[in-house]
């Protein structure tokens, strides 16, 4: 027996090779390495804004079990599309192949496996993405030495873009200087008004208390004049950990910043045990002529006003009325970020074609309020089609992040209130009028 096996092994040596090279367990040099460089280290390196690095084996090994539960949860890497709709240019989320091989990987042992099998280490981008032409100094936030995981307050601030004429760019990153602590910052472009204190922020999640506290009266709606009320253009742009830079050139497309335009950020920190002082910058890359084609950030809301918006106290799957827009113009799609606070817990987007067909082009089914994610695509749009945006919220005591489930909550721009906001970008012809992109709109919230 013995004999006969060593013969065989000696004679079709390279076959048992092979064989043994079949059953050989999953490992971390081949098989997950791969992986992890494509869809984690991003936020999972240091610096960065995950708790841990896997970078190298040794760091990785002792997460193994938990990487095994939070991929086949879904709950890493942080993407919130069905992914039976749609289809998404930025989508990071993992194959089933590829759940499959950290599970297995975890299963056996996590071992190690041969380094002479690793990839190259990935050289991750330090600072900035794009060259950029401009630079645009904005806020220094101070973040306490609080505990990792810790909530510290959202905040709007805004700044002077400084531009002198009205601005084509190409391209925006938001560069915070500290990305550990950085869990997002997202932006847009106003018209500068005289009530407007730069550099000064306004805190978001303070609720006010019960005297201070301004409930909506019927019919009322909720407008710019509210406390810090720019937050119909604070997206256009998001700088989140993990997500491409916001690169128009992407789509031969460019956006017109007008001349004079603030910038308000909205941030929004988690503070990881070290105090530290974050300097904002944005980068612009401009384009030295007018573009072929004109980016526009774009978005609509369910109505705001207390009749219609009003989700009762304790109920766990409140319908919003829904939010409807028409394009006047034939658009590519190309952007899509859903946004809600602590109680939104779905979002759908819908185009009803002009033939009366439908189709959803997103669907958030669990959406979660500290990750706002938008979905990059391309849906050439005909003048004509509706989108029509569902939502439900969720505000019951099930939901782990409802702060009071016995309060009617209206809509604001406060977390603590609610809105139904759905943002998205759309790519024209330069000479497009952008005012005129929708139906029956004025003034284009969020739009330059
Ligand atoms: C966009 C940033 C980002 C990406 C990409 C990302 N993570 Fe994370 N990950 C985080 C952050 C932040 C945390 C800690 C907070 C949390 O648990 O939500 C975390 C936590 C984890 C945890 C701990 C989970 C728990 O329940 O405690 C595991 C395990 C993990 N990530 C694995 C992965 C794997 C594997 C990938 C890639 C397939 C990945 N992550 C991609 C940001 C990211």
């Amino acid at each position: 027996m013995f004999a006969k096996c060593f013969l065989v092994t000696l004679v079709l040596g390279g076959a048992a090779i092979a064989a043994d090279d079949h059953a050989s367990p999953v490992t971390f040099s081949k098989d997950v390495l791969p992986i992890l460089q494509k869809n984690c280290q991003t936020c999972h390196r240091p610096g960065q804004i995950a708790p841990m690095s896997f970078l190298t084996y040794k760091e990785t090994r002792p997460w193994a079990k938990a990487m095994k539960v939070a991929v086949a949860s879904r709950k890493m890497p942080p993407w919130f599309a069905d992914p039976q709709v749609g289809r998404f240019l930025n989508d990071h989320s993992l194959k089933p192949t590829e759940i499959e091989t950290i599970a297995k990987w975890a299963n056996t042992g996590a071992v190690e496996g041969d380094p002479k099998d690793m990839l190259a280490a990935v050289n991750w981008p330090d600072g900035w993405q794009i060259q950029p032409d401009v630079i645009v100094r904005g806020p220094v936030v101070d973040i306490p030495a609080h505990p990792k995981n810790d909530v510290i307050e959202w905040m709007s601030v805004t700044v002077p873009t400084g531009f002198t004429k009205d601005t084509w760019v190409t391209s925006v990153q938001i560069k915070p200087e500290h990305p550990a602590v950085a869990h997002h910052i997202c932006l847009g472009f106003n018209a500068h008004t005289a009530d407007v204190t730069y550099f000064e922020p306004v805190w978001q999640d303070k609720e006010r208390d019960t005297e201070g506290s301004a409930i909506p009266s019927k019919g009322a709606t909720f407008g710019p004049a509210t406390p810090g009320g720019r937050f119909t253009s604070m997206a256009e742009d998001c700088y989140l950990p993990g997500n491409p830079v916001a690169d128009y050139r992407e789509f031969q497309a460019a956006k017109l910043v007008p001349a004079g335009s603030d910038i308000t950020l909205n941030l929004h920190y988690t503070p990881n045990g070290t105090a530290v002082t974050d300097h904002v910058q944005v980068g612009f890359t401009i384009a030295k002529e007018p573009p072929q084609r004109r980016y526009v950030s774009l978005s609509t809301s369910a109505p705001m006003d207390a009749t219609h918006f009003a989700i009762p106290p304790n109920d766990g799957n409140w319908q919003s009325p829904p939010a409807d827009v028409t394009f006047d113009q034939d658009v590519e799609l190309v952007y899509m970020m859903p946004h809600m606070h602590f109680r939104g817990k779905d979002m759908k987007y819908t185009l009803v074609y002009p033939d009366g067909r439908k189709e959803v082009v997103l669907s958030v089914p669990h959406y979660d309020f500290n990750w706002q994610l938008g979905y990059s695509t391309s849906v050439k749009v005909p003048k004509g089609t509706k989108l029509h945006v569902d939502a439900h919220f969720d505000n019951s005591p099930n939901n782990k992040f409802n702060p009071n489930p016995s309060r009617t909550v209206y809509y604001g721009e406060m977390t603590w209130e609610e809105m139904m906001f759905p943002f998205f970008g759309v790519v024209v012809d330069k000479d497009v009028d952008p005012k005129k992109i929708l139906l029956g709109r004025g003034p284009i919230p969020g739009g330059a």
